[in-house]
């Protein structure tokens, strides 16, 4: 099938389309590259063979998606958009604009032009501070930040275009936390600047670019004291969406699925492992809390272990030892 791709330069984009690729999929790729780059368009098309288009453009250029769409794509899966918390709350209006109005511009041009079936990504922060864990789709929804409510707002307008449009199958995957890089060190995760999540912050403290990790917070009511989260290898995540969509393909309904391994790990545990398989120092001290965080949040991933036949099945092993991999083939990240 061919499948329009937007953000698939991203992180959890670029993975994806390997696996898709792999799957014999054609796909379309719609990035604007504000936060990739090209070079790893070529890395997919190393990784895998078969059709990948790529196009450098906007989701909210609703004629360009049209005209994309009308191209014989008969899916969509949504990656693009702004991620990063703190930067939401800087610019809020930024957010909005890229995440609820990009996704309404791509609703329009697949109203325009008849494609019935989109993937979206959404996110935990949906939950904001749930009371008990692990989490069910059923738990109350919430957001503390801009970025969090531009995923639940999106959640909610897709929600209601597939209320309002018998045909339309959307299937809205709230992730936990991705990390992680494919096997072969070729892609993985680059962020721009000082990274703000855990993973490539302690990749970087690894390779020697950071001097010592801050671990936020070592007063949490968890084993250790510091914060849990369930971490999913991203090439895992990435088989979510080719299930999601073999699940529900021309499907019509709204389905939401956790995808996350249903064991939370604290910091120092995934500083030990990643210490361990990069046998490198990862030297950190405690800090202050950061605002915002909470104690603990994994996932119950029964939903989808079921109806998508999907389960996480690398460990935290796999993730960090590919996260090294990744970090120290390319300790500068991708080239420009
Ligand atoms: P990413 O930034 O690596 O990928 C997003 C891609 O979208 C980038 O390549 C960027 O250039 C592109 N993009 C941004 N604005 C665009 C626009 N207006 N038009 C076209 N392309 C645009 O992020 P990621 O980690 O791969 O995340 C992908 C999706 O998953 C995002 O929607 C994100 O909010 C969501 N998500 C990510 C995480 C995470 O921890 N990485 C967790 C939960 C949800
Ligand atoms: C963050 C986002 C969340 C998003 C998720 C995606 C915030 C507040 N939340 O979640 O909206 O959906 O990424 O993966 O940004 N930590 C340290 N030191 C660091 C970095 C992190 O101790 O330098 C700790 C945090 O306190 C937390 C854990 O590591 O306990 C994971 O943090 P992070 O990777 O930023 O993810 P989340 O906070 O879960």
């Amino acid at each position: 099938m061919k499948i329009l791709i937007t953000g698939g330069a991203g992180y959890i984009g670029s993975h994806t389309c390997v696996e898709l690729l792999n799957a014999g999929h054609e796909l379309v790729v719609l990035d604007n590259l504000s936060n990739s780059k090209h070079a790893a368009i070529h890395r997919i098309r190393e990784l895998a063979a078969g059709p990948l288009e790529f196009v450098k453009g906007d989701i909210r250029d609703t004629s360009l998606v049209s005209n994309l769409l009308s191209q014989q794509c008969q899916a969509v899966i949504h990656f693009a958009g702004l991620k990063a918390v703190g930067e939401s709350t800087q610019i809020p209006a930024d957010y909005y604009e890229t995440n609820v109005s990009g996704t309404l511009s791509l609703a329009r041009a697949m109203d325009a032009t008849g494609v019935k079936t989109i993937v979206f990504s959404s996110s935990a922060t949906v939950y904001g501070d749930p009371s008990t864990v692990p989490i069910t789709e059923d738990f109350p929804l919430s957001a503390t930040n801009p970025y969090g409510w531009s995923k639940l707002m999106v959640e909610q307008i897709l929600s209601d275009l597939a209320q309002a449009d018998p045909k339309l199958s959307v299937t809205l995957l709230r992730y936990f936390n991705p990390v992680g890089a494919h096997p072969s060190g070729r892609i993985g995760e680059d962020p721009n600047g000082i990274p703000n999540n855990l993973m490539p912050y302690i990749s970087q403290v690894a390779i020697g670019k950071l001097p010592e990790l801050s671990v936020f917070g070592n007063d949490y009511p968890t084993r250790d004291g510091t914060g849990i989260r369930d971490y999913i290898h991203v090439v895992d995540l990435s088989l979510g969406h080719l299930a999601a969509l073999n699940a529900h393909h021309d499907q019509a309904g709204r389905y939401v699925y956790n995808l996350g391994t249903g064991h939370g790990v604290s910091v120092l545990e995934m500083r030990n492992a990643f210490a361990k398989a990069s046998e490198r120092e990862i030297p950190y001290r405690f800090a202050p809390r950061r605002p915002g965080d909470i104690a603990a949040c994994w996932a119950d991933p029964s939903l989808a272990n079921g109806a998508l036949n999907w389960r996480a099945e690398r460990g935290l092993l796999d993730m960090v030892s590919d996260a090294w991999k990744w970090q120290s083939m390319n300790p500068q990240g991708y080239p420009d």
